[in-house]
């Protein structure tokens, strides 16, 4: 029986949510464990588009149980709304979703306070108020989903914090104050709406993995954004990396199976914050239009680069991936020369592995090895020996460098555009 934990091993938007919803089919639970709606899983099924951003991809099939389990913050209108968006389609969720009690919630102050911290130290974050409601959670003043069962709780807990973001918001930011009344009141609603989900799921998570059950940890965001090993501070205010899934939902270590390594076949970031390989000139605009490179929760244009083995190498170390898999290999199609990261260079030094400072990384530039790129189109090849050479060269040149095994790529948005080398689970 495996569990398997899929994570990002850039900046997020590798394409988890694909190889997320491909290997759902083989799971009976899906558990999101970290982050909040900064996330948006673009998932194509048939000609439908979904996007999701709180639900696990998981919830687009029939019949597997979906968790957001302990360490997701839960903006509780963005929740409903996707539920909604689902059900106008046909899909029902009451039978499979699966909440803790101690996920900690975004309240719209979070979000007012995130807006005007944005003004004064740019991180380019998502602005869902995520950041915030981890500092609260941090600060041990958060709200959870359990407080939206006892009125009298919520109300005390909304009141102490407010205290204290309506003192910032009026003298240090110099803007209106937000009611205590009106939020309370918006959640007490939310809470009608959601109390049948909430539930203990660590319970739930560690009795289906003792009765042998297959469960799906899906990241979020990707390992160079974690608070502890990305390029902090511009990072998100979660840990996205394997270590995650346990704190994150109440299991042990021992329990996990599998760590898959997503990658996308070349490097992309959205907000500020260091980015070496960032290709600045119209090849860089090319890969964004092709590979439809804008944000799928904000809409901003992603930074586009080529591909970084040093930082994925540093994934690999703190995830300790069993196997990674490669996406939107078809948007290299056509380069004539494909660059790929080997070390930086730091003045005299040759830096192998990623670095904690940021100055190394606003005065470093990246050494490249070169290779051929391939004229056909990889677009929806299912067979590995279809691929071009040069293809094959690049990826197996990726595999050499970090010495995992390449398991999985893939060659379009739709779900059968796979390539299987080796079934992870
Ligand atoms: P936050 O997570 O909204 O606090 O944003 C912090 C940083 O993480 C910003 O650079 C965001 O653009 C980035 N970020 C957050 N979520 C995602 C994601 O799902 N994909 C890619 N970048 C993200």
């Amino acid at each position: 029986m495996p569990t398997i934990v899929i994570i990002g091993a850039q900046w997020g938007d590798e394409g988890k949510g694909k190889i997320v919803d491909f290997l759902t089919e083989k799971c009976d639970y899906v558990v999101r464990f970290q982050g909040g709606c900064n996330a948006g899983h673009t998932i194509v099924v048939g000609n439908e588009k979904y996007i999701l951003h709180l639900l696990p991809s998981g919830i687009l099939h029939k019949n597997k149980k979906c968790i957001i389990a302990n360490g997701v913050v839960l903006d509780p209108s963005v929740l409903l709304k996707e539920i909604d968006i689902l059900r106008s389609k046909g899909i029902e969720v009451d039978n499979n979703l699966f909440i803790a009690k101690h996920c900690h919630l975004v309240m719209p102050y979070h979000i007012a306070i995130e807006e005007q911290m944005e003004k004064r130290n740019k991180i380019g974050t998502t602005k869902k108020g995520i950041g915030p409601s981890y500092t609260e959670k941090i600060a041990r003043n958060g709200i959870r989903m359990i407080d939206l069962l006892y009125p009298e709780v919520l109300k005390s807990k909304i009141k102490a914090n407010l205290e204290l973001i309506n003192f910032l918001l009026k003298n240090l930011y110099g803007v209106k104050s937000l009611y205590e009344e009106e939020i309370f009141n918006q959640y007490i609603e939310y809470a009608e709406k959601l109390k049948k989900y909430i539930v203990d799921t660590d319970i739930i998570i560690n009795q289906a993995i003792d009765n042998g059950q297959n469960i799906l940890f899906e990241g979020a965001q990707g390992t160079l954004l974690d608070i502890d090993h990305g390029t902090y501070p511009y990072v998100t205010s979660s840990n996205t990396i394997a270590g995650s899934a346990c704190t994150g939902t109440g299991i042990s270590p021992k329990k996990i199976d599998k760590i898959i390594g997503i990658v996308k076949a070349y490097t992309t970031r959205v907000g500020e914050g260091p980015f070496p390989t960032e290709i600045k000139d119209s090849l860089g605009e090319n890969i964004r239009k092709k590979g439809k490179e804008y944000g799928a929760t904000t809409g901003r244009p992603r930074r586009c680069g080529w591909l970084d083995l040093v930082g994925l190498k540093h994934a690999l170390r703190i995830n300790g991936f069993t196997g990674i898999a490669v996406t939107k290999l078809d948007i290299l199609d056509g380069i004539e020369t494909l660059k790929v990261c080997v070390g930086y260079k730091y003045g005299d030094v040759i830096l192998e592995d990623f670095p904690k400072e940021l100055e190394i990384f606003h005065n470093c530039t990246p050494i490249y090895e070169e290779l051929p790129g391939w004229k056909e189109s990889t677009a929806g090849i299912k067979d590995y020996e279809k691929l071009p050479q040069n293809a094959k060269n690049y990826l197996q040149f990726i595999e050499d460098f970090l010495k995992v095994k390449l398991q999985i790529i893939s060659t379009g948005q739709k779900r059968d555009e796979i390539i299987i080398k080796e079934f992870p689970l």
